[in-house]
């Protein structure tokens, strides 16, 4: 049964076993796999080879990881245990080979794949920068369960591994040698021959120093792992995020014996894996390769791409085209609009690409461009001046024959219907939206925005650019706000209503926070600059009968428009807001997030009545991608699936009768339930 691995024995007697998981362009540690690989283990052991190599024969890498979308059908901790238990069988089995054994590494090790390296008593990685070793899994509301929170710390020692394993970071193989989690870190063309050295000549497996195992005696332990969670806690709450809380005390109780460590990481796993947390970041983990997937539909490659405004958006779309590979042509009103531009480019490759040399290839392929000489040269031209329709317009007229033909055409407009803007063009049908978000090198979500008229196969290269960028793309209809600002805009409308009422900024963010949410929503709105959301709120206030606070007419007529201006709901210093202490009690704060949350969901439901997105799922991954709505929670509609039909209803039923219609029930919730 060679369906995922085969074994290759060379003159020098060493064993190559190729890693080459079937039906799929990467490797992961699927059950089947695993119980593959420990077959091949037997038969090498039979063959007493001089030294055995594990590498992997796909481009993408040597393993992604452990099968997730298996973990999602786990529903009892004895099946995962069971699972968990045969892993760390198969990896003693790997371990204990009387021959050496070294993992060959390049492109990704993550979380699985790195426990399996950690098996080998040696690994050699690529410096490519495609090479990325780590432990994700905390991500995933878990903590590494394949025998890897015991190799790592018996590698790394106490601390280098707790912290690897609690803040998920991936590290190059340069940082990875400097840690000695691997052994060498050498070009891709060097890899054979490091690995023939090192079996070869054999030298002892690293040890970690008297610094790195002081901090695991049983005496300082308990105060290490305060100091630990104390850190784990400035980023996630215990009640939203258990994972990294039960590891830190795995760790407490049992570093220093090694079986009773192998057990205990079994047990927590087991039982994390199967609650609800894990479940439902697998749920997102999954929902973003559903996003991914829908790329499939086309090979549209673009090469060069035209962006016409060079201000906040167009600026950094551009420069986040290049980051990715592309030569990009920028086109303002006048040389003297693209400087900043330019400038903000090039602070971003300083700090995404760092070295000199990257930094100057990718300025030569921004092309400042005032006259448009480009967009007869691109694959596609993306639009992203004021948002003025006369404006948009006659800009359309003028570059439409200039186009090549089979190019796109893109607008990022955030408010303006698509059939609108497509009026005057020749082929109005040819225009589609790509909606990033502000700011542009942080926000994961793109709403390829759709017209009724546009061809299938337009919708389907518009995705396949967006996923060739590193960006999730999620078809939505063009209506107003999308989907993403149409669900956001009513939660943080409700927020100013709170503000308006007299509660304080820090309790309303509490409010949020407690709840999940990445930032409190006073907190976003002066991020995003009040201006914006007062021309969001207005354009969208009939859609959502939600008549446009004062207060934040008022701060934008008084100047007070956020971050930006230093003074907005918040006063602002040094880039952070000045907050006090929330002091409001639990139940004040429950009923605050209540009404800003149930807006929101009350919003999604709309939107899927509407069908402004395919499904609920789709619904989810956008709002979780576009909003950062708490992941933990598997989504607005995951969520409200799982408090009910009754609690939804009733909730949002109270809330009408003291606020009035704008907490009205959908109508779209009886069908939704009746499903
Ligand atoms: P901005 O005001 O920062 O930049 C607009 C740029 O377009 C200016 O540099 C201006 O000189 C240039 N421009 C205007 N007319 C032009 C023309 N005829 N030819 C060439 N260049 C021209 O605006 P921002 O914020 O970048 O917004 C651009 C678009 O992106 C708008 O449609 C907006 O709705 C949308 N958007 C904005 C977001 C934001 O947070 N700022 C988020 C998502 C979308």
């Amino acid at each position: 049964m060679n369906k995922h691995f085969h074994v290759r024995y060379d003159e020098q007697q060493l064993a190559w076993l190729y890693f080459d998981a079937a039906d799929t362009t990467t490797n992961v540690l699927t059950e089947e796999a695993l119980e593959e690989f420990d077959q091949q283990l037997l038969g090498i052991a039979q063959a007493r080879p001089k030294g055995l190599v594990i590498l992997s024969a796909k481009k993408s890498g040597f393993i992604a990881g452990a099968d997730v979308k298996a973990f999602a059908t786990i529903h009892s901790p004895e099946a995962a245990k069971k699972l968990i238990l045969r892993a760390h069988d198969i990896f003693h089995r790997l371990e204990a080979l009387p021959f050496p054994s070294v993992a060959l590494i390049h492109g990704f090790c993550l979380g699985g794949g790195l426990e399996l390296a950690l098996a080998c008593r040696y690994r050699v990685a690529s410096t490519d920068p495609a090479t990325r070793l780590g432990f994700p899994e905390v991500r995933l509301g878990i903590f590494p369960g394949f025998g890897g929170s015991v190799r790592s710390i018996q590698l790394l020692g106490h601390l280098p591994a707790m912290q690897m394993m609690l803040s998920a970071h991936s590290l190059s193989a340069k940082a990875a040698k400097r840690i000695h989690l691997v052994d060498y870190a050498v070009p891709q063309r060097q890899l054979k021959n490091t690995a023939r050295k090192l079996i070869e000549e054999q030298p002892p497996r690293h040890r970690p120093g008297l610094l790195q195992r002081i901090p695991g005696n049983f005496v300082l332990r308990p105060a290490v792992a305060r100091i630990l969670a104390k850190q784990v806690a400035k980023r996630v709450r215990q009640s939203h995020y258990p994972a990294p809380y039960a590891l830190i005390t795995h760790w407490r109780q049992n570093a220093g014996n090694t079986a009773q460590m192998y057990a205990s990481e079994a047990q927590q796993v087991s039982s994390l894996l199967t609650g609800e947390t894990a479940q439902n970041l697998i749920r997102v983990f999954l929902l973003q390769d559903r996003l991914k997937g829908l790329a499939e539909k086309s090979s549209f490659q673009a090469k060069q791409v035209h962006v016409i405004g060079g201000g906040i958006m167009g600026g950094d779309i551009a420069a986040w085209c290049i980051l990715r590979g592309l030569k990009v042509t920028l086109q303002d009103r006048a040389p003297e609009y693209l400087g900043h531009a330019i400038a903000r480019a090039h602070s971003l490759f300083r700090k995404k690409l760092r070295d000199h040399y990257l930094v100057q290839d990718a300025m030569d392929r921004l092309l400042p461009d005032h006259l448009g000489e480009g967009v007869g040269k691109a694959d596609l031209v993306i639009e992203a001046i004021f948002e003025d329709i006369d404006a948009k317009q006659t800009l359309y007229e003028k570059v439409e024959p200039q186009m090549k033909e089979t190019a796109l055409l893109a607008t990022n407009t955030s408010s303006i219907p698509l059939e609108k803007l497509a009026e005057k063009l020749q082929h109005p049908p040819r225009l589609i939206g790509l909606h990033f978000f502000n700011p542009v090198a942080k926000m994961p979500l793109v709403e390829i925005v759709t017209q009724e008229d546009n061809p299938p196969q337009l919708i389907a290269d518009a995705t396949r650019f967006t996923k060739a960028i590193g960006k999730l793309p999620l078809p939505v209809k063009s209506r107003p706000g999308f989907l993403v600002n149409r669900v956001l805009m009513p939660y943080l409308l409700e927020a100013v209503t709170l503000l308006q009422e007299g509660i304080s900024a820090a309790d309303i963010d509490e409010a949020a926070i407690r709840f999940g949410m990445p930032m409190g929503p006073v907190e976003l709105a002066d991020t995003v600059g009040l201006d914006i959301c007062l021309s969001v709120a207005e354009k969208l206030s009939e859609t959502l009968h939600n008549e446009v606070p004062e207060n934040l007419r008022n701060k934008v007529e008084a100047g007070h428009l956020g971050k930006k201006s230093g003074q907005g709901f918040f006063t602002w210093s040094k880039g952070k807001a000045q907050k006090e202490a929330a002091s409001a009690l639990e139940d004040k704060l429950n009923h605050y997030a209540d009404r800003m949350i149930l807006r929101l969901i009350n919003e999604s439901m709309a939107c899927l009545r509407e069908a402004i997105v395919e499904d609920a799922d789709l619904l989810d991954a956008g709002i979780i991608f576009g909003t950062g709505f708490a992941p933990f929670r598997g989504g607005p509609m995951h969520y409200a699936d799982k408090i009910g039909k009754t609690e939804i209803l009733s909730k949002l039923g109270k809330l009408e009768y003291t606020y009035g219609s704008r907490f009205t029930p959908d109508p779209g919730w009886e069908d939704h339930f009746a499903k």
